[in-house]
């Protein structure tokens, strides 16, 4: 089948054309505006929270995911089956760093995941016939389980391997540094990159000091040939994968969500993405940041594909995926943490069972001059060589010796996602700010600490220490 190009001019007006769209009539643009009143006004189809999209706007989106799902039953290559719709998450994203087509670590993840989502949605849309149909989020620093909606039997939303813990989505999972004044109120810590792409540098060293203030990652292709994903894309977006996913806890197989090749089969995946669609949205609505998106034909003349219900490919320009109204929809909310929910007290880790840590090294506090005040403390793990399992951990700062106090300071996590046959890892050097942790413990004598977050397989093998070469604080 040829590939073709959707249409996704709003002014088009496509969205609204009740099942037509999509259809080659649609794309040649017959028929459209007879099916719409020219007087109508414009209404984009509002995603919403899985806590409060309406049953029956949900129970369109759970059919059609249920007949989509029974085609592929029937037929595991149905182009219009949930399997088909599954399958360039595994082209796509199971290729752990070879190849150009691969769109995590680097800064194709964002649009990339925006016009996956989007087409699926449009997919059930059509299914659905219901032109307004949203996908809904799930807004995990809210609701730190498995919504409901995405577990009850009868549901197709429920239908996925999972081995979930049987826990609340931890702070380092989530990336709320609960103990930064500023960092807490963004919710998201990520939120906090000051720019979309990160430059591509020879050193790791350099690049992970670039990723640090990204929001979108590393440009691809670079000039050294340089994979590096931002700090949003390795958490929160790799440890809720894990943690959906789990382990099986007697043969440490990941679920769906915790192996990017069969990620797309989750029904929950693209409530994941699409919560991270929308803070993607808030990260733009901040500031100067959205400025700071690249404006060049490499990046907005790149083309994604996907195919199509009828075994055709649809292409997704990245142009089109910087407005969302543009690809058809727009969020209810961009709020992170909740009108009314407080975020987690500090350490609700601290209740729970707690593994013994993967890395524990001492920390020397550089001297600095008295007049130094805006300085930042740079922790710098260097040389560090992650296993080749699934693993979310988090990385503390405490006073020496106070390992199982409580009294830890979250500072950042660090995660490993299978991705196929092979794991998706996240730099041999690890940089965090705890610049705040040092200042709420005193100058004393302190050390790092990388906890991992139980996700089953521990039980059958348990963690071993990451080697690494050094862990020391630099002053910026
Ligand atoms: Cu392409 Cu969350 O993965």
């Amino acid at each position: 089948m040829p590939k073709r190009k959707i249409e996704f001019s709003y002014a088009r007006r496509e969205i609204f054309s009740k099942g037509a769209f999509l259809t080659t009539g649609a794309l040649l643009g017959v028929g459209i505006s007879r099916m719409m009143g020219a007087a109508e006004p414009p209404k984009i189809p509002t995603r919403q929270s899985i806590e409060t999209i309406s049953q029956s706007d949900l129970g369109k989106i759970e059919g059609a995911i249920q007949e989509m799902m029974d085609r592929s039953q029937k037929n595991a290559k149905d182009p219009r089956g949930w399997l088909a719709n599954a399958e360039p998450h595994r082209t796509f994203c199971a290729l752990a760093g070879v190849g150009p087509s691969q769109i995590h670590g680097c800064y194709w993840f964002l649009p990339w995941h925006r016009a996956y989502i989007a087409i699926t949605e449009r997919k059930i849309r059509e299914i659905a016939k219901d032109p307004s149909l949203a996908l809904p989020y799930w807004n995990w620093s809210v609701n730190r389980r498995i919504p409901n909606r995405f577990s009850r039997k009868q549901s197709a939303l429920s239908k996925a391997v999972r081995f979930t813990p049987n826990r609340d989505l931890r702070n380092s999972e989530i990336d709320l540094l609960i103990d930064d004044p500023v960092l807490s109120q963004l919710g998201v810590a990520a939120l906090n990159a000051r720019k979309f792409v990160a430059t591509a540098q020879k050193e790791d060293f350099d690049l992970a000091m670039e990723l640090r203030q990204s929001f979108g990652g590393v440009a691809r292709p670079n000039k050294f040939d340089k994979y590096g994903g931002s700090r949003f894309e390795l958490t929160p977006h790799g440890p809720v994968h894990v943690y959906v996913g789990g382990e099986n806890p007697t043969t440490g197989e990941p679920g769906d969500m915790s192996d990017f090749a069969t990620a797309g089969r989750d029904p929950i995946f693209f409530a994941h993405h699409g919560n991270l669609d929308r803070l993607w949205e808030k990260w733009r609505s901040m500031g100067k940041n959205k400025a700071t998106e690249p404006n060049d034909d490499l990046f907005l003349k790149n083309k994604f594909v996907f195919p199509w219900l009828d075994g055709s490919s649809v292409e997704v320009l990245v142009s089109e995926t910087m407005d969302t109204k543009t690809l058809g929809y727009q969020y209810d909310t961009l709020d992170v943490l909740g009108a009314a929910v407080k975020p987690m007290a500090t350490n609700p880790e601290a209740a729970t069972t707690v593994l013994p840590p993967i890395l524990n090294a001492p920390l020397t506090i550089p001297a600095t001059p008295e007049s130094a005040e805006k300085r930042r403390y740079i922790l710098i793990i260097d040389g560090l060589q992650f296993p080749a399992r699934n693993l979310s951990a988090g990385v503390y700062v405490s006073l020496r010796g106070k390992l199982n106090s409580g009294a830890r300071i979250l500072v950042g996590s660090i995660s490993v996602v299978r991705s196929g046959q092979n794991y998706v890892f996240p730099s041999t050097v690890q940089i965090f700010d705890v610049t705040e942790a040092i200042a709420a413990l005193g100058r004393a004598e302190i050390e790092v600490i990388v906890v991992p977050n139980a996700i089953g397989g521990e039980k059958r093998l348990p963690y071993q220490s990451i080697p690494y070469k050094s862990a020391r604080i630099s002053v910026q």
